[in-house]
């Protein structure tokens, strides 16, 4: 399967370049544990390099002078490339992140592939305003590209959130330079070298892989980016916040963790829900920021539901990500699967009941049963903390004002859902739940149009449509005389 891995260096200016330091890092299969590839460990060294070339693209290359429409042109050429190359993008993502294939040529290849389309369909259509001021004046506003980029990717959809960083940012006309996470590289280098095939002008992408503190905290604090974009944990989220403010006041977009609410009403259709639970917990193993691990459960349906909840957790075929029929795969990671067992045993000292699951799977490789815990109380630790893994703990509710507001009771306002019948109860509810996004009798839906961001400590800035277009340019407002 090695022979896959074809390329484990850092690009800049359209080369490929080992690491200045010389160093390397090993990215490993976590299904196995075995090595896919030894990859340029980029440093400060490397990034000062790519920051370079990412201003010298912006400030004096042709990616400056090109129009909208040919920026556009050169987006949808990469998205012909990714859908051209699509099986092995989806393969090379099961081999270093886990998930199963089945998740990414039915998610992160097409949701990919959609969200360059959709950004080189926008490119073109970026424009300010014209605004009737007072006096003799006319005012207009240019919507001008942020400038360099720094955008640095978590491990659990690397390709999609390649995508979702690089299409607005391309279609706005910044240039960019891209850390992607040390656990899951691979997919980003492969793009890279897609990137440049499509025609894209160097330095305007340029693909730094490396650790964060080292790597990631150079672009963050670095002088000359404009802007740093980051999904990540919340923790570092306030790290780049304040390495932004303490070097030259970057802009700053942050897509943070989450502890989303499932809400199911007893009026719902319980079948429906019991798999949209599914879908909303054990979809990639649970490393979903926006995963519905905080479970509500109507007190009168609780034994109904969870049986069925229960039932279909106990179905899904778990084992090696590269077979088609299985739907739960390995965890990205020794430090997250050690992470989620840790979680799994607090749950349990802390008088969590196991409905099932409850433990690793396998002997080899980072897999965890999927697991469900039931009397959960909302003052416990699997209800509070982001696991970021296949682990949901259930509870009970009786009074609807009483739910709205354990369901808010949270630093996190990412994601919900809410199950139920009843339309005026489901749009009420969509409007008390201070959460980015909501998602009413389904759960997981994405497109390239709808924004997707957080509340709270779950970070700021939308993602994906046209508001994505606000993280990446700025605002210049024109007044010329009319005497
Ligand atoms: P992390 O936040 O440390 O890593 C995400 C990205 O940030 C990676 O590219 C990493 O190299 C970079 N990074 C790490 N430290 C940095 C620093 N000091 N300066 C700049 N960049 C830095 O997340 P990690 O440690 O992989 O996972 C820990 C937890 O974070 C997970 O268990 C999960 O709860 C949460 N998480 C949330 C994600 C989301 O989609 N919102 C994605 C990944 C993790
Ligand atoms: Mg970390």
């Amino acid at each position: 399967m090695t022979q896959k891995v074809k390329n484990g260096r850092i690009l800049i200016n359209n080369e490929w370049n080992e690491a200045q330091s010389g160093k390397t890092f090993p990215v490993l299969n976590p299904s196995t544990e075995e090595k896919l590839a030894d990859v340029a460990e980029g440093d400060q060294a490397d990034v000062d390099r790519a920051v370079v070339a990412a201003r010298r693209a912006f400030e004096t290359g042709p990616w400056k002078k090109m129009s909208a429409r040919d920026r556009g042109r050169i987006i949808y050429r990469l998205a012909q490339l990714v859908d051209k190359h699509k099986d092995e993008l989806a393969e090379l993502e099961t081999l270093n992140n886990g998930k199963p294939i089945f998740e990414t040529k039915n998610a992160d290849l097409p949701l990919s592939i959609d969200c360059f389309e959709y950004y080189a369909g926008l490119a073109d259509k970026i424009h300010g305003d014209t605004i009737p001021v007072t006096g003799e004046f006319f005012n207009y506003t240019l919507r001008e590209p942020a400038g360099v980029v720094g955008q640095i990717i978590p491990w659990n959809f690397p390709l999609l959130m390649a995508a979702w960083k690089l299409g607005p940012a391309l279609a706005t006309g910044c240039t960019v330079v891209l850390k992607p996470a040390e656990q899951t590289p691979l997919t980003a280098l492969r793009l890279g070298e897609l990137l440049v095939e499509a025609g894209l002008p160097p330095g305007v992408v340029n693909i730094v892989p490396g650790f964060g503190p080292t790597a990631g905290a150079a672009i963050a604090r670095h002088m000359d980016v404009d802007k740093v974009a980051f999904t990540g944990s919340t923790e570092v989220g306030k790290m780049v916040m304040k390495m932004a403010a303490e070097s030259n006041i970057k802009r700053v977009s942050l897509e943070l963790g989450g502890k989303a609410p499932n809400i199911v009403f007893a009026d719902a259709d319980l079948d429906a829900a019991a798999a949209g639970a599914m879908m909303g917990i054990f979809f990639n193993q649970g490393e979903v920021c926006c995963a519905g691990s905080r479970l509500y459960v109507e007190e009168k349906v609780k034994d109904e539901f969870l049986a069925k909840f229960k039932a279909r957790a106990e179905s899904l075929p778990l084992g090696d990500p590269m077979d088609p029929k299985t739907r739960m795969g390995a965890q990205v990671s020794e430090e997250q699967f050690k992470k989620i067992l840790g979680y799994i045993e607090t749950g349990k000292r802390e008088g969590a009941k196991v409905l099932t699951g409850g433990g690793a799977a396998a002997n080899k490789g980072y897999f965890v049963k999927p697991t469900i815990f039931s009397d959960v109380k909302d003052e416990m630790t699997i209800a509070r903390e982001e696991i970021f893994g296949p682990v949901v703990g259930a509870m009970t509710f009786t009074n609807t004002d009483d739910l709205i507001r354990r369901a808010n009771n949270t630093m996190y306002g990412l994601s919900a859902g809410i199950w139920t019948r009843d339309i005026g109860k489901a749009h009420r509810l969509a409007k008390e739940v201070k959460a980015g996004t909501v998602w009413v009798n389904c759960y997981n839906c994405f497109d390239a149009a709808s924004p997707f961001g957080g509340f709270k400590q779950s970070g700021f800035g939308r993602e994906l449509g046209k508001y994505a277009l606000e993280l990446y340019t700025q605002v210049k407002s024109v007044w010329v005389s009319l005497n």
